[in-house]
């Protein structure tokens, strides 16, 4: 028997030390926030992708009463991204979340369906980094993979 620990890279950053190539991706994550349909959780949330073009493209969260038909702001952005930008890579993705009271103080992190969905991306183009916005801090995660350790993958 071996063991194996498997590490994960977080970088922390107080806001006022956001590295200022950071700063649009996450202000579009934030913004998206205002595009979410949430009227069964009213948990907003917002997502960002930069593309290797430059372009930042966004999504939200789009419930359904049925609930599981639910998608995530995440899903919401690279699925939008990989159909009206076919194979232009992401390079980062931002993701915000605001309630009534406003944006979430701790970091918000992308769910397991959403997790696997972006790892499939960054199969086809490389490393993206995940960047988790939080009013009091924000983490940076170098790629979604670090999020994902051992995860399914059949090629
Ligand atoms: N949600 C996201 O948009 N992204 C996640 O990674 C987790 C959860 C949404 C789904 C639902 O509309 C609301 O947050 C509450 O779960």
């Amino acid at each position: 028997m071996t063991e194996k620990e498997i590490r994960c890279l977080v970088r922390e950053y107080a806001p006022e030390e956001l590295p200022s190539g950071l700063k649009a991706i996450v202000d579009k994550a934030k913004e998206m926030t205002s595009t979410s349909y949430a009227p069964y959780s009213r948990f907003r949330v917002g997502a960002a992708i930069l593309l290797e073009s430059g372009e930042i493209v966004g999504g939200s969260n789009q419930e359904n009463a049925a609930f599981p038909a639910t998608m995530c702001a995440e899903r919401s952005a690279a699925f939008w991204a990989g159909a009206n930008r076919p194979g232009v890579a992401f390079r980062k993705i931002a993701i915000a979340a605001a309630t009534d009271e406003g944006f979430q103080q701790q970091p918000i992190s992308p769910c397991g369906t959403c997790r696997q969905a972006l790892l499939e991306y960054e199969k086809r183009f490389g490393p993206i980094e995940v960047v988790l916005y939080g009013a009091a801090r924000i983490f940076v995660v170098p790629s979604v993979s670090d999020l994902m350790p051992l995860s399914f993958t059949e090629f």
